[in-house]
């Protein structure tokens, strides 16, 4: 049985028969980065002879409406593979999702669009994430993007995971509208210590609310900074139709080639840069 929630996030597409998400108008937006970033770094890909995996933890169905329009957007794994296939097409395509109707939909989707060796897992990131990396290509090149709703689905263990393969790109997109409102009851509940473990020694709590939010990130690219990544400092925000800041969307690489061509194709928000 469909719950209510599910019924505000998804819709039957009456053009394939299968399930597609109702987004907010912001979500072309961060594909557009996603589809940018593939685009750039095909030259890279090439270097390594296309044994390149894209890596989408939380792939969604695979395509969506944006809500109140008639506006039909292609999910996120779907734009990576369309994007790369107009040059170097990555060699292996992995998605996961914890809803086993989405991996489905978005498989299937990406097979439609003639995207080859898919592989696809129903789970949470974490265990998808341990299921697939001691199983990529020694020497490969990686890209995940992981695009969960909040922060709660995003735990730290998942890039501790996926930071055990040497090429691992990420692309993270960080809920700030959930850490705006959440900080204060995930510190109490304990669900800050999944997303950004040890956060008690780096984080006033009794500090503002903008002041934490911006020391918990802090903290948190830190950590990632612990995992051997360089963070750009090109953080995208990216902002709603009120003007309302609703996420950043994060590059980490071990390469400073990925933050040189991600400076490329971002945005960067002078404010943002005096923030961080
Ligand atoms: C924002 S949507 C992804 C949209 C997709 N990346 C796109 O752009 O087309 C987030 C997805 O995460 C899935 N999800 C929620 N919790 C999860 C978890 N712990 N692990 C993996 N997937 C999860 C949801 O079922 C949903 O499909």
């Amino acid at each position: 049985m469909p719950t209510q929630k599910d019924q505000e996030r998804y819709e039957n597409d009456p053009i394939d028969g299968l399930r597609r998400a109702i987004v907010g108008d912001w979500a072309p937006e961060k594909h557009l980065r996603l589809r940018r970033y593939v685009d750039i770094t095909w030259g890279v890909r090439r270097k390594f002879g296309g044994n390149a995996t894209y890596i989408d933890l939380y792939c969604g169905p695979g395509r969506a409406r944006i809500r109140n329009t008639q506006t039909i957007v292609e999910g996120s794994a779907v734009v990576a593979a369309t994007e790369a296939a107009r040059h170097v097409p990555f060699r292996e395509i992995i998605i996961g999702d914890l809803d086993p109707v989405n991996v489905q939909a978005c498989q299937k989707r990406l097979e439609r669009v003639g995207a080859h060796q898919v592989k696809a897992y129903a789970g949470t990131a974490d265990e998808v994430a341990a299921t697939i990396v001691p199983k990529l290509h020694p020497t490969g090149l990686n890209l995940a993007f992981l695009d969960p709703f909040n922060l709660e689905a995003l735990p730290f263990s998942v890039i501790q995971t996926l930071a055990l393969a040497p090429r691992m790109d990420l692309l993270i997109h960080v809920s700030i509208m959930d850490l705006q409102r959440n900080v204060r009851s995930m510190m109490k509940s304990g669900k800050l210590d999944r997303f950004a473990p040890g956060w008690q020694s780096h984080v006033n709590s009794a500090a503002t609310n903008p002041t934490l939010v911006m020391s918990v990130f802090a903290h948190w690219r830190s950590l990632l900074k612990g995992l051997g990544y360089l963070v750009s400092d090109n953080i995208e925000r990216v902002r709603g139709v009120r003007n309302q800041p609703l996420y950043w969307l994060v590059l980490a690489s071990r390469h400073e080639l990925a933050d040189d061509l991600w400076s490329e194709i971002s945005h960067v928000e002078p404010q943002m840069r005096m923030l961080l």
